[in-house]
């Protein structure tokens, strides 16, 4: 350890549309959604994180919550800032320091961002403490954080369904071989339910109520008895009349939220269908070996990857904790940097 490692410290970050995460040390000392609440009059983050989420659909005229990520990249380079700097500012073990350490990152980007973009990226790092930035691309973190042998000559088929984007890549020797990026994913999903709820029953309710009902009864398949899959009971849902104005509860079913979603499942499904269209045939033969993995918190809904699976006739494994396996995989990549010096970004 030189002198110079001693004043450094290592942060790896998953700047994602939904959540930030963040591993120091090999700990994850921050996991929270990506919102920003600013005051209107000032122009003043007040919070960030959970924080910022609570004041969601609850706030008064002056203060605004927004998310400076859309469809996975900086959609609000001030408020993606800052909201950087209030989460390296909270990591505990940076916090009681005497002096205030150079930072290095690895930080993970959609594989589809244009040069623009990922400056941006490099640039809200380094105002927000960052002396040294590396970039890895986020299908390709997700892999390394699920274990999987990257660097060699093996193809491997990624799926990372996250708030705002699907990404499917194929990779083989420590690099991306094709790749295809949709715009379409779990954010979708909770849109889909919103839209669903005040078409069909007149219930109108907030995006927080729509996750809450995916969570609990989403589904990617009508009939996940027939899949093995067990069946969640009906959920009650609270939100407010369309014509009356009153407040009002409606129980769902989960073979509803099936049918609400399904439209955004096939664009899902059509992508992976192009993907595996576009696939080298040698690699294509190692996917048929080797399955498609699947990453990100929409790989979290159920009968996702039964329906993947029964669509494209592969077998399909879904990470052991997919909300986590991009952080993971890049605080690996930051642990063992010069191995793996050929997945980063140049
Ligand atoms: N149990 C669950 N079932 C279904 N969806 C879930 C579940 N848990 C989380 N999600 C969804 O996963 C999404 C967030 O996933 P993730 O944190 O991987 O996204 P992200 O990395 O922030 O986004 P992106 O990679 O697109 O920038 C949200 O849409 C959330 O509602
Ligand atoms: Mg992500």
């Amino acid at each position: 350890m030189g002198l110079f490692d001693f004043f450094t410290e290592d942060i790896a970050i998953d700047l994602g549309t939904a959540n930030t995460l963040i591993i120091h040390n090999g700990k994850v000392v921050v996991d929270e959604p990506s919102i920003v609440a600013t005051e209107l009059k000032t122009g003043k983050v007040i919070a960030v994180g959970n924080k910022a989420r609570q004041m969601q659909g609850k706030a008064h005229k002056g203060i605004e919550t927004t998310r400076p990520l859309k469809d996975g990249v900086i959609a609000d380079f001030a408020a993606a800032e800052q909201m950087i700097k209030e989460f390296i500012k909270s990591i505990p073990s940076l916090k009681n320091r005497f002096w205030t350490p150079a930072l290095r990152m690895v930080i993970c980007i959609p594989s589809g961002i244009t040069e623009v973009e990922k400056r941006a990226v490099r640039d809200s790092a380094e105002i927000a403490g960052a002396k040294e930035v590396h970039l890895i691309h986020e299908p390709m973190a997700a892999a390394i954080g699920m274990s999987i042998e990257v660097r060699e000559p093996k193809g491997n088929m990624i799926i990372d369904i996250g708030g705002g984007t699907t990404e499917i890549a194929v990779l083989s020797l420590g690099g991306i071989v094709k790749d295809k990026s949709i715009k379409v994913a779990g954010d979708n999903f909770t849109s889909d339910i919103e839209y669903f709820m005040r078409k069909n029953h007149n219930l109108v309710i907030g995006e927080r109520s729509a996750e809450k009902i995916k969570i609990n009864v989403g589904s990617a398949l009508k009939d996940l008895r027939a899949n093995d899959i067990e069946e969640p009971e009906n959920w009650d849902v609270q939100g407010r009349d369309q014509a009356s104005g009153k407040p009002k509860a409606v129980s769902i079913s989960y073979q509803e939220i099936a049918g609400a979603l399904d439209a955004s499942i096939r664009q899902i499904e059509d992508a992976i269908m192009q993907a595996l269209a576009m696939t080298p045939p040698e690699l294509a033969a190692d996917i048929y070996k080797n399955g498609i993995y699947l990453a990100g918190g929409g790989a979290m809904l159920r009968g996702l990857a039964a329906r993947i699976k029964n669509k494209t006739d592969l077998p399909v494994y879904v990470g052991e904790d997919p909300l986590r396996a991009v952080v993971r995989g890049t605080d690996h990549v930051l642990r063992n940097i010069e191995e793996y010096d050929a997945v980063l970004m140049k």
